[in-house]
């Protein structure tokens, strides 16, 4: 137990005493620290503003991710190194290559927006060898708004950044890797006070954990968690910090299947996934943008129980399994089973989810997925389809179907599949197939879209997959 988070920062290791497991890195910078250059601007992930860069030690190397700050609690970043938008001041008052770019390239007018997008800009160059493409910047800008610039001269700034001579950093890689080794502990970590804050850092300290206070509030990457505290002001009681277990976070292909820790954020996750199946990756490129995908998880995605998240059609389409881990103990159970209505799981007191199954593709087997929303980037589904088949001659067999935003969890089209299922691939067949979709859903209105709209989009969505299967 410690009284104090303590992390790198400017190179010299920082303590932070007394805080509260919930306390924002945000407030935190702003209000203790008077590092007002991080800003805020929504506290609910979606503008950027509050950019910052956390480093986590891996090896004898430290990777660096672009995260929103309003979301991150504090504890958090005990054992990690953070940059803010103040390290990058030069000790003569030199600006960054970064800086230096957006000031020569107009890429600044009333500048609110500027320290987060600086810090998503140094983030890429952080983690890019040379110029990125235009594509690599468009993807890391894209959880940054800016409503005054225009993006022209922000991307113009951040093609040019790499031609400005590179600042001469003031602690060597190895003496952060070093002072980070010296943060951590392989007991976990855990703070004193009467809400407790825990981060094991094993699988088996974490399910004697949850077993011990089986309502706690378990974080992951904190893009759902994040937003009670800042939009809910919810008191989230003990928190149990999943993001120090190494082992939650392993990705491992063998015997046909693809497991994945339940801590795998979505940006580690995307390569493996997109590999086997380029749709999905697609669709994961799509969650949030850049910050989102650095901190949220596959496992927060599904245990949310939400019914828009856009993982759990594409990994239920494809039959993935899920392992549950309570105590000493683990069952595997379908993706599927585990949401049972509205806002409740399969999940029982003291148990956590501890990895994804996710079955690799077999012999002719193909897989779709469509993600609706109103942006491209940074928007949560209106509705989402993930569909799997293996094409036999002029048949489809295997069909599985599955949508978010449908109904009050993700779920499966089964009159549709039935209808496709050994049938030829012709059109009257693929109509068949739409009009059934009306026994299987019988979707909401809200403010993403409406209940008509969505049942015609997911007839179409099925129609889409069939025009561009080729065909006679
Ligand atoms: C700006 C923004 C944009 C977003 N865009 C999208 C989007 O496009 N598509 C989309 O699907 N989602 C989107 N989200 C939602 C969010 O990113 C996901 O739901 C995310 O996957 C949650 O994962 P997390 O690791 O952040 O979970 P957390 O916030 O840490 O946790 C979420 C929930 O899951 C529980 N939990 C986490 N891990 C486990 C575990 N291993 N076992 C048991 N319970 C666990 C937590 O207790 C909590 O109840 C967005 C969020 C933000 C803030
Ligand atoms: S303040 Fe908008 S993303 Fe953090
Ligand atoms: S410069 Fe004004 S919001 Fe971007």
């Amino acid at each position: 137990m410690s009284d104090s988070v303590r992390f790198l920062l400017d190179g010299k290791i920082r303590e932070v005493k007394d805080v509260e497991p919930t306390r924002t890195l945000l407030s935190w910078l702003r209000y203790e620290m008077q590092r007002t250059g991080t800003r805020e601007g929504c506290a609910e992930g979606d503008c950027g503003a509050c950019t910052v860069i956390v480093g986590e030690r891996t090896g004898e190397t430290i990777v660096y991710k672009a995260v929103n700050a309003c979301i991150l609690f504090l504890p958090t970043l005990q054992g990690r190194e953070l940059l803010t938008v103040e390290s990058l001041r030069g000790g003569d008052g030199t600006l960054h290559p970064v800086q230096q770019a957006l000031v020569d390239h107009h890429g600044s007018q009333c500048g609110f927006c500027t320290p987060g997008i600086v810090m998503s800009l140094y983030a890429l160059s952080l983690s890019h060898k040379g110029p990125p493409d235009l594509e690599e910047i468009n993807q890391a800008l894209a959880g940054n708004l800016c409503r005054c610039t225009g993006y022209g001269p922000i991307i113009t700034a951040a093609q040019k950044m790499h031609e400005y001579p590179a600042p001469h950093p003031e602690i060597s890689l190895a003496d952060r890797v070093r002072l980070l080794k010296s943060l951590e502990s392989k007991a976990g970590f855990s703070l004193t006070g009467e809400s407790g804050y825990f981060a094991p850092a094993t699988k088996g300290d974490l399910a004697r954990l949850v077993m011990e206070y089986p309502e706690a509030t378990l974080l992951a990457g904190g893009t759902d968690v994040g937003l009670m505290v800042t939009k809910q002001h919810r008191d989230l009681g003990t928190v149990i910090y999943l993001g120090n277990v190494r082992e939650l976070q392993e990705i491992d292909e063998r015997d046909g299947t693809l497991h994945i820790g339940a801590g795998v954020t979505y940006a580690r996750a995307i390569d493996h996934i997109a590999r086997h199946y380029p749709d999905f990756g697609t669709i994961i490129r799509r969650i949030g943008a850049t910050q989102v995908r650095n901190q949220g998880t596959l496992g927060g995605n599904i245990a949310n129980g939400s019914p828009i998240g856009d993982c759990p059609p594409c990994l239920i389409a494809l039959g993935a399994g899920l392992k549950l881990r309570r105590g000493a103990e683990s069952r595997i159970i379908d993706l599927e089973d585990y949401f049972l209505t509205y806002g409740k799981q399969d999940l029982r007191a003291g148990e956590f989810i501890e990895e994804i199954i996710l079955p690799l593709p077999e012999e002719n087997q193909q897989f779709i997925a469509y993600k609706i929303s109103k942006r491209f980037d940074q928007d949560i589904s209106a509705l989402c389809m993930g569909m799997s088949f293996r094409q036999d001659g002029e048949r489809r067999r295997h069909v599985r179907i599955a949508f978010g935003g449908m109904a009050e969890i993700p779920k499966r089209a089964t009159a549709c599949e039935t209808a496709l299922e050994g049938a030829i691939w012709q059109q009257s067949g693929v109509e068949q197939a739409m009009t059934a979709l009306e026994k299987d859903f019988t979707p909401l209105s809200d403010m993403r879209a409406t209940a008509q709209y969505r049942l015609q989009v997911a007839k179409n969505l099925i129609l889409k997959v069939w025009l561009g299967a080729g065909h006679d």
